[in-house]
């Protein structure tokens, strides 16, 4: 492997990660920066056009107020999303992106992407806040904006960040980023006054349900291992509610998404005998009072109801897709039998083809036959039924002073802003708020730019380290590739499949993954914490025989640090406010007494010290 050569790149925003949150901020920062004569960079480790979870597009938008029509106010929204969260969200963050997000749903329109119409011109609602596209092609419609809006120039595509950079005369100030090629022997150098992090949540974390063929097959899109969380907690900045992950319930193997059956076809999830058990086991939720009999139900609980009849023996559990259809297609003419039929196979076309496939090759119609679902191995993202992330500033207009610090979505180091999947405790904005979200972060970006126009100061040995640590693995491969026959046993490396199989062992049984039925108590994180702590010992001992596994090795290492991130927050967080995501069993109730706030953490990189800060939940808008 031959040695690498180093490209500097100055800038005034630099955003990294180019999805829907960092789509949406290039074309807001690319706006205002024009006006003030300033360079936009977006950096990505794969390629924007389809990159990310809206990568194979979606049938739906689920963040959408449809104000024009009167559908509903950004208040509604918010009494939504803090039930949703079991009452845990910042409401200034979640009313500052619904008060938005219409806006950027009507620009998509605008771009070319399709939407399902009413005669009378509105969007067709899936639900109270989604609306339905024919969303293939998404991705390639909004990432052409971006483009055309910050210029092809400016956007590096396939170059994995893997390091943020502070400022050698202000460790809380940020000065930038590096990242590798993944196609070059480059490492890249990004000097910038004010940085987006916008890489998605964190996947394959957990052990999988997919093992062998399978294995790497997840709901939420295997772009995103959790380098927002690992590379803005490794820069200083305060992440919130890293407790709170997300698990899902997902048509079997092809992880199919839900919503579209349980809330345009009406399809009932019951178990193999026929019970609802949303409603068989309503009871059952009487502890988790005042959030469990709001409508709808939050997310966790309705999880939590499904679990209790598989671990009864009720399983398997199944979506009747066949009655919602039949039920639909009852005294209908054969054109509008097609028309079911076509929207039952278009949603999974449209953003989970895996789950078409699955159904051709097992014969199933889902208008003949149900399907099972299952639970999925846990999530760690911002931007659906989740709040992990980076604890930001909110916009001045509506924000307490506990919540506000000079720049929207500004995390707690200077000059470094979050959006989307990494911004947390705004949950609930999709794709559509995501972008918006990238829009407000980036607005406040290239302000903050302005204010502090003094060069990032790069300290150039930190510089040097930093690539000769990302570099590491290469060299150590050839040092020793001899030493055996075969690449994958040598004991003088480790490769990054074995070690991704022993991160997520040590997260499915100790960190409450499907494979221990989600439960997990203090004496288990203890020692997961343990185990967690000699793995990264080995971090020394990566090999990688190509920059493909390079970047698996990186990918991987901030994997770890989410890991253990998490499992620290699950160990503070003395409760379980979400069942059907977590138990802890030492601490199996919701309690609202002593619990109803939120829990940062803090990572101090010199040390390696973790500081948890609990900051007050405050009722926003009445
Ligand atoms: P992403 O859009 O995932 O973007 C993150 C980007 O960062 C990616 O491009 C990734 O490649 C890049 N990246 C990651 N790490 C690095 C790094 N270290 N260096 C450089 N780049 C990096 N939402 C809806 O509104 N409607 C739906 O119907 C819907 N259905 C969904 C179905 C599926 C199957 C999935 C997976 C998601 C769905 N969502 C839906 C959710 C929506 O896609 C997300 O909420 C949204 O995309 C999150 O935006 P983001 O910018 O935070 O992350
Ligand atoms: S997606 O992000 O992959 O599309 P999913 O299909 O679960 O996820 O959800 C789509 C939308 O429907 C989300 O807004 C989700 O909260 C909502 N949803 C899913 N299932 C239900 C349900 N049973 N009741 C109410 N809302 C639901």
């Amino acid at each position: 492997m031959a040695d690498y050569r180093t490209e500097v790149v100055e800038c005034d925003v630099l955003i990294v990660g180019g999805g829907m949150a960092g789509c949406g901020a290039a074309y807001e920062a690319a706006h205002w920066a024009k006006l003030k004569g300033m360079r936009v960079v977006l950096v990505e480790k794969a390629a924007i056009e389809r990159s990310g979870a809206v990568a194979m597009g979606l049938s739906a938008i689920n963040m959408y107020m449809g104000m024009k029509w009167g559908e509903n106010t950004p208040d509604d929204f918010v009494h939504y999303v803090r039930n949703e969260t079991c009452g845990l969200s910042r409401e200034d963050l979640t009313y500052d992106i619904a008060r938005h997000v219409d806006a950027t749903v009507h620009m998509f329109e605008e771009w070319g992407l399709p939407f399902f119409k009413t005669p009378e011109g509105r969007y067709v609602r899936e639900g109270r806040w989604q609306v339905m596209i024919h969303g293939e092609s998404y991705k390639p419609i909004v990432a052409e904006a971006a483009k055309a809006a910050i210029g092809d120039g400016n956007i590096y595509e396939r170059v994995f960040v893997s390091h943020l950079l502070t400022d050698a005369d202000d460790p809380n100030k940020i000065a930038g980023a590096v990242g590798f090629s993944v196609r070059d022997n480059i490492i890249y150098v990004f000097k910038a006054k004010a940085v987006i992090c916008s890489c998605g949540g964190a996947v394959n974390l957990w052990r999988p349900h997919g093992v062998g063929e399978g294995l790497g097959r997840a709901w939420y899109t295997v772009f995103n291992n959790g380098s927002v969380y690992a590379l803005m907690g490794q820069a200083g900045a305060e992440l919130s509610q890293m407790e709170h992950r997300i698990v899902q319930t997902r048509f079997k193997d092809g992880y199919g998404p839900v919503g579209m059956y349980f809330l345009m076809f009406h399809s009932k999830a019951t178990n193999a005998y026929g019970e609802e058990y949303e409603k068989t086991r309503l009871h059952e939720l009487a502890g988790w009072q005042p959030y469990a009999y709001a409508s709808p139900m939050p997310t966790p609980l309705r999880n939590h109801l499904m679990l209790r009849d598989i671990q009864e023996g009720k399983g398997p559990i199944y979506m009747r897709t066949a009655e919602a259809l039949q039920n639909l297609m009852e005294g209908a003419d054969s054109t509008r039998r097609r028309a079911v039929e076509s929207d039952a196979w278009e949603d999974f076309l449209d953003m989970t083809i895996s789950q078409a496939l699955l159904w051709a090759s097992n014969n199933i119609d889902p208008a003949v036959t149900d399907s099972e679902l299952v639970l999925t191995e846990p999530y760690l993202m911002g931007s659906h039924a989740g709040t992990c992330g980076a604890w930001c500033s909110g916009p001045e207009d509506v924000s307490p002073s506990e919540y506000f610090w000079g720049y929207n979505r500004m995390t707690t180091v200077q000059g470094l802003f979050a959006a989307g999947d990494g911004c947390g405790l705004s949950a609930h904005k999709f794709s559509s708020g995501s972008y918006t979200e990238g829009r407000l972060a980036a607005k406040a970006a290239v302000n903050f730019a302005y204010d502090f126009p003094n060069a990032p100061n790069v300290d150039g040995a930190v510089v040097e380290q930093i690539q000769r640590d990302i570099w590491a693995p290469l060299i150590r491969f050839e040092e020793h590739r001899g030493a055996t026959t075969r690449d994958e046993i040598n004991p003088n490396y480790l490769l990054h499949k074995q070690a991704l199989h022993r991160l997520q062992k040590i997260m499915d049984e100790y960190a409450g993954g499907w494979g221990s039925s989600y439960m997990t108590n203090e004496p288990m994180l203890n020692r997961g914490l343990e185990q967690m702590a000699m793995f990264k010992e080995d971090f020394a001992a990566f090999g990688a025989r190509d920059l493909h596994e390079l970047l698996r090795c990186w990918e991987v290492i901030h994997r770890a640090h989410c890991g253990e991130t998490h499992m620290r927050h699950l160990r503070h967080r003395q409760e379980t406010r979400w069942p059907g995501y977590y138990y802890r069993g030492d601490y199996p109730n919701l309690d609202d007494e002593n619990w109803k706030h939120f829990i940062n953490s803090y990572f101090d990189r010199n040390t390696g010290e973790w500081e948890f800060r609990d900051r007050p939940y405050i009722q926003v808008v009445p």
